[in-house]
């Protein structure tokens, strides 16, 4: 399962590139496709990957095999309606944009199989709210005026690192989370450990948090700077057998 694939469907293709049989994709928004770049998308994924047999006939969105997409349909009432289990259900830069993303963590993990994966790699940023101004800005707004900025569009939820790791402790699951970006450093990384981030990278990150403390908001104020500079992660739970 891939909950919320966006413009294309180069994460399904690749999974079933590498041995998944079938491959369930939902999304609540389908975004509009321009049929010519999107033909140009599959052709530079199959050259890249040499995916033909994945296709019946040529490479397009609508021609691949094994793949059911279901566009307009919510995570939420997805996995609320008890779907048959899956092995392994995985998202890129969906979670924070759910309204509680810590309630269907529980009914994605519900519709696991026993033995199966969750894999979510979360974007903790702004996604461009405050663009070209300091990339915590939006933490300094206090809850109703964010929850009434944002409301019904789609930006992020600013949940942050801590309550996805108290989250995951609290449930007993066995769990990872590796680091991915960190809060005014250019790049990402390959879901790291803190302190396997290179020193450079904290140190830059460390000040930017530093730098905005004074003004932030009431339910960021007594987060460690260490928790309020992760600004992107990868979240791997395996359900036991
Ligand atoms: C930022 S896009 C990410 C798209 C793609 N995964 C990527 O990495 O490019 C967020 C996606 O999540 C979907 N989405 C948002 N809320 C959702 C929800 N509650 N259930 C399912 N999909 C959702 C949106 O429709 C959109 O396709």
């Amino acid at each position: 399962m891939e909950i919320g694939p966006g413009d294309n469907f180069g994460v399904a293709l690749l999974f079933l590139a590498n041995g998944v049989s079938n491959v369930v994709a939902i999304d609540k928004f389908a975004p509009e496709r321009d049929p010519t770049r999107q033909a140009a998308v599959y052709q530079a994924l199959n050259s890249r990957h040499n995916l033909y047999q994945l296709f019946d006939g040529a490479p397009s969105e609508d021609a691949i095999k094994n793949l059911v997409y279901l566009p307009g349909m919510s995570a939420e009432r997805y996995f609320g309606n008890a779907p048959p289990p899956f092995d392994a259900v995985i998202s890129r830069a969906v979670l924070e944009h759910l309204d509680d993303p810590l309630a269907a963590l529980d009914a994605m993990w519900a519709g696991l199989r026993p033995g199966g994966l969750l894999l979510h790699r979360i974007d903790l940023r702004d996604h461009g709210m405050f663009a070209g101004a300091h990339p915590l800005s939006f933490l300094t707004l206090s809850g109703w005026l964010y929850r009434a900025m944002t409301k019904e569009i789609g930006l992020p939820n600013r949940l942050l690192l801590p309550p996805y790791r108290a989250f995951v402790k609290a449930r007993g699951w066995p769990a990872r989370i590796g680091i991915t970006r960190l809060a005014g450093v250019a790049g990402d990384f390959p879901a790291l450990a803190w302190e396997q981030l290179p020193d450079d990278a904290r140190r830059q990150s460390l000040a930017v948090v530093k730098e905005i403390r004074p003004r932030l908001a009431a339910p960021f104020r007594g987060m460690a700077d260490q928790d309020l500079a992760i600004a992107g992660i990868v979240l791997v739970a395996e359900k036991p057998s």
